[in-house]
C-alpha cells in the first residue's frame, strides 16, 4: 500500500481539488478518498475545460478511480444525489466509481435546522458541526444504517487491506489546517480534523505514507465571522482579481498577505514534503507581494519566490502554480 495525502495549510480554498485532480492524471492511484468534512467543502475542478464544483465526491470519479467518501466524513444524502446528478450530466461515471464508508456519519434534517441558526461562527450551514457532535456523543446515524445507500457502501478494511490489487491511495482533504478544531483559531473552526492525522484515521496504515502535499495560496483567505482582512485597497484588489467568493456559499472571502507563522506551523506539523503555492497569477495582476509574521513587502514576485524557497526548499519540493488549471 502507498498513500499520498493532499491537505490545506490555510483556511480552506487553497486549491486542493485542483491538485488532487492533477495528481490523479498520473494513473497510478487505485483509490481516491475524501477523509474529512462534509458538504461544507467546495472543490473547484477544471475537467476537460468544464468548471465543476464538487462537495462530497472525491475527484477520483473523473478518472475512473475508485472514490470513497471516507469514515472521517459526514454526509447529506439529498445533496449527495444532487451532486451525483450534476456529475452524471457532465458525463462523469459516478455510479461505477463512488463508494461510501459504512462508518461515515449522516447529516440529518435536525442537523441542518440547527446549523441554519448559527450566528456566531459563520458556518456554511451544511449541518457539519451538529453531525460531528452527535457522532462523538455516540448517537449518530451512519451510512451503513441507511438502506438506500447499500449499493455504495464499502467496508474500508476489506477494501483497502483484503483486495486483490496493491492499493495506491490519494487522500483528498477538505478545509484547511487553520480550521482544525484543535489547531485552528478556535472557536472559528470547522468540526472535523483537517491534517495528516485525520487522513490516517480513515484506516490508513502510517507506514504506507509516501508524500504529503501541502497546499497554500500565495495569499490568505478566510470565510466566516471573525475579522480577518486588514484595511487597505490591496486586499480588496486581491479579493476582486482572485475572484475570492466561497465555492459553497458564495460569500466573500476575506484576504490578507501570506501568514508565514501559520504556514510554517502547518508545514512542520503535517510533515509536508511537497509544497504548492497556488494562484501566483493573482498577485502578478495585483502587482504587490507581501507576507506577515514576520511582516515583509517584496518588490517583485522573484524576491518573494526567493524568500519562500530559502525558508521551505531545504525541507520540501516547492511548486508555484497558476490558475485556473494546475500548471
Ligand atoms: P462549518 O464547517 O460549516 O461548520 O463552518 C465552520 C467554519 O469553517 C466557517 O468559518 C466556514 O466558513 C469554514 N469552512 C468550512 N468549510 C470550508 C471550506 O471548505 N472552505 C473554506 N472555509 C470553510
Ligand atoms: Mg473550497
Amino acid at each position: 500500500m502507498i498513500t499520498d495525502i493532499v491537505i490545506g495549510l490555510q483556511h480552506g480554498d487553497e486549491g486542493k481539488g485542483k491538485v488532487t485532480h492533477h495528481l490523479l492524471k498520473s494513473g497510478e492511484y487505485t483509490h481516491c478518498i475524501r477523509f474529512n468534512g462534509g458538504q461544507n467543502a467546495g472543490h473547484t475542478i477544471y475537467h476537460n475545460g468544464d468548471r465543476i464544483v464538487t462537495h462530497a465526491i472525491p475527484a477520483g470519479v473523473f478518472f475512473n478511480v475508485k472514490s470513497i467518501i471516507g469514515s472521517g466524513c459526514v454526509l447529506n444524502i439529498d445533496k449527495l444525489y444532487d451532486e451525483i446528478d450534476m456529475l452524471t450530466s457532465a458525463g462523469v461515471d459516478v455510479y461505477s466509481n463512488l463508494k461510501i464508508a459504512a462508518n461515515a456519519h449522516i447529516i440529518t434534517e435536525e442537523h441542518l435546522n440547527e446549523d441554519a441558526k448559527d450566528n456566531s461562527i459563520g458556518t456554511t450551514k451544511s449541518g457539519n458541526g451538529p453531525a460531528y457532535r452527535d457522532k462523538y456523543a455516540r448517537r449518530g446515524v451512519r451510512a451503513g444504517d441507511i438502506g438506500d445507500l447499500r449499493p455504495f457502501l464499502v467496508d474500508m478494511v476489506e477494501e483497502l487491506y483484503y483486495g486483490d490489487e496493491k492499493t495506491a491511495i490519494l487522500m483528498e482533504g477538505a478545509q484547511g489546517f487553520w480550521l482544525d478544531p484543535d489547531w485552528g483559531d478556535y472557536p472559528y473552526v470547522t468540526s472535523s480534523h483537517c491534517g495528516v492525522a485525520a487522513a490516517l484515521q480513515n484506516g490508513i496504515s502510517p507506514r504506507s505514507l509516501r508524500n504529503v502535499w501541502g497546499i497554500a495560496k500565495i495569499y490568505e483567505t478566510y470565510v466566516g465571522k471573525r475579522t480577518f482582512q486588514p484595511e487597505g485597497e490591496v486586499f480588496e484588489n486581491i479579493q476582486r482579481i482572485g475572484k475570492e467568493f466561497g465555492a459553497t456559499t458564495g460569500r466573500v472571502r476575506q484576504c490578507n498577505w501570506l501568514n508565514m507563522k501559520q504556514l510554517l506551523q502547518a508545514f512542520v506539523m503535517n510533515g509536508v514534503n511537497k509544497l504548492i503555492f497556488n494562484k501566483m497569477d493573482v498577485l502578478q495582476e495585483v502587482g504587490e507581494w507581501g507576507v506577515i509574521h514576520p511582516d515583509q513587502i517584496f518588490n517583485s514576485e522573484e524576491q518573494m519566490r526567493e524568500y519562500l524557497e530559502s525558508v521551505f526548499s531545504p525541507h520540501a519540493e516547492i511548486f508555484f502554480s497558476f490558475s485556473p488549471e494546475f500548471v
